[in-house]
């Protein structure tokens, strides 16, 4: 095993197990997305501290509406009340924040603080936070499309690198994806950023991935080759 560390520019993680966390403990699925939440705070903290630049965070998924109206409705008024509280948090860490995702379903509410806090953190260099609320793949590739489209744009002219200017966010390939709970699928996320990612499947409920667990994450990021098609180079 390779004993250098190496510290992925682009961290993508899929937040998952909140729900089997809580119901192991005998608690009802909200305090589960409750403990996520709180977990969330601290381990963003962390990961930029070890060098990550860019975070993406899979929080809704646009087919998460699915769930019970109770249970959505709890998710939407705890982004809220989440993104209102720590805007002072992100500024004092120097974070950006920016959202991926449509609008469309989504409470007035909920857009409002997600103007809100990428609109207070916009200045800031330290590092990006890319919350991924009410977001597809699919979704993104369609839209993306679409504006392609609405624009104009000749086809001789569509590139890998114009059409990624085209997506929600521009922030480049993701190095490094964690899904939490042992579920071992993407769920439709983040498709186009993803080609070339290294995976990390623990089975670790979010709520319970901590510092230490996202460290065993860098010693596997680590160990791994990656060659992008080259040539094997160790
Ligand atoms: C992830 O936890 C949080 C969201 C999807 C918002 P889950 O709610 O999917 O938890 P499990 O998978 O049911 O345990
Ligand atoms: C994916 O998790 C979406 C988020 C974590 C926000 P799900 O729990 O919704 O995914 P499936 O249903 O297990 O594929
Ligand atoms: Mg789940």
């Amino acid at each position: 095993m390779n004993n250098e560390l190496k510290i992925p520019n682009h961290v993508a993680i899929i937040v998952d197990g909140n729900g089997r966390w809580a119901k192991e403990k005998g608690m009802t699925r909200s305090e589960g997305h409750l403990a996520g939440f709180e977990n969330l705070r601290d381990l963003s903290d962390y990961i930029f501290s070890k060098g990550t630049k860019i975070l993406s965070l899979y929080v809704f998924s646009t087919e998460n509406f699915k769930r019970s109206k109770e249970e959505v409705s709890f998710l939407m008024n705890l982004f809220v009340s989440k993104f209102k509280a720590e805007i002072k948090h992100f500024n004092e860490k120097n974070v950006k924040v920016v959202f991926s995702g449509r609008h469309e379903n989504l409470p007035a509410a909920v857009i409002k603080a997600e103007e809100e806090l990428s609109d207070a953190t916009k200045n800031n260099t330290g590092g990006v936070v890319n919350f991924c609320l009410n977001y597809g793949g699919r979704a993104e590739i369609v839209d993306a499309t679409k504006k392609i489209i609405k624009d104009n744009i000749d086809s001789d002219e569509i590139t890998e690198e114009l059409f990624s200017k085209y997506l929600y966010q521009d922030l480049g390939d993701v190095d490094l994806l964690i899904r939490t709970s042992g579920e071992e699928r993407l769920s439709n996320f983040l498709p186009w950023q993803l080609s070339y990612a290294e995976f990390y499947f623990p089975d670790t409920y979010f709520p319970d991935f901590k510092e230490k667990d996202f460290d065993k994450a860098l010693e596997v990021y680590s160990s791994r080759d990656r060659r992008f098609g080259g040539i094997k180079n160790k």
